[in-house]
């Protein structure tokens, strides 16, 4: 296992170790919250925890938490929860995250805000100055609104790109696609935020503000905890 890949399996059973009894949870997606899945399924099969109910943020980690034997709901069973679990693209100084390479950023972030507490895991190397140097902002969008959103995208000096999966859009599970957007930086994401939703035809954007309550951060030193 090359080290970064060790990075995420440290930060995913260290926020799996923080999940506590007879709570109900939200569950990330992504390459770092599949780790965070089979740890908090290994911890139930031990007994460690008992009486935790997860709501996925895709079909994908779903499907792993059904197969490791994690039970799940919905969040209209259970509306309010008391933590969520995810990783993220990129994390800046204020813990304001681009998410959604995954491409499950609007379950992602719907999860989070139903969240008492939500936990942002990931590797020291997603720590970032400035968002949106490196990663674009994803945009869900509905495809019937297209060219508009990538028109308006544009406008607001972003360079877009149609998210693809083997040569087709890719679809996400709320049957939406994703416009990639890469603006260079971003100095000022809320009203970037607020920019793109105003845009007819987005559904979300990539763009977590606010929401984080502590980043879960994965190096050479092990695990540190960086509050809000
Ligand atoms: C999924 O849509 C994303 O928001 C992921 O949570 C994010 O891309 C982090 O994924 P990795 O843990 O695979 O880097």
């Amino acid at each position: 296992m090359d080290i970064r890949e060790q990075y995420k399996k440290d930060v995913g059973t260290y926020a799996a170790n923080m999940v506590e009894s007879g709570t109900v949870i939200g569950l990330g997606t992504g390459s770092t919250a599949t780790y965070f899945v089979a740890a908090l399924a290994e911890r139930l099969r031990a007994g460690t925890l008992r009486n935790v109910i997860g709501v996925p943020t895709s079909e994908k980690t779903a499907a792993q938490a059904r197969a490791e034997g994690v039970p799940l709901t919905d969040l209209h069973t259970h509306p309010q929860l008391a933590a969520a679990f995810d990783g993220a693209d990129e994390i800046n100084p204020q813990l304001t995250l681009i998410k959604g390479l995954g491409g499950a950023l609007l379950r992602e972030k719907i999860v989070a805000a139903s969240a008492a507490k939500f936990f942002v895991f990931g590797d020291s190397a997603k720590m970032v100055k400035t968002l949106g140097v490196v990663t674009p902002v994803p945009v869900e969008i509905v495809d019937f609104a297209r060219s508009l959103c990538e028109r308006r995208l544009t406008a607001l000096g972003a360079k877009v790109v149609l998210r693809l999966r083997d040569g087709n859009p890719q679809i996400t599970d709320e049957g939406h696609v994703i416009l990639d957007a890469f603006f260079d930086g971003i100095s000022d994401p809320r009203a970037l935020d607020q920019a793109i939703k105003d845009i007819p035809g987005v559904v979300e954007t990539g763009l977590f503000i606010g929401l984080t309550t502590a980043a879960l951060v994965a190096g050479p030193d092990g695990v540190t905890v960086q509050n809000a």
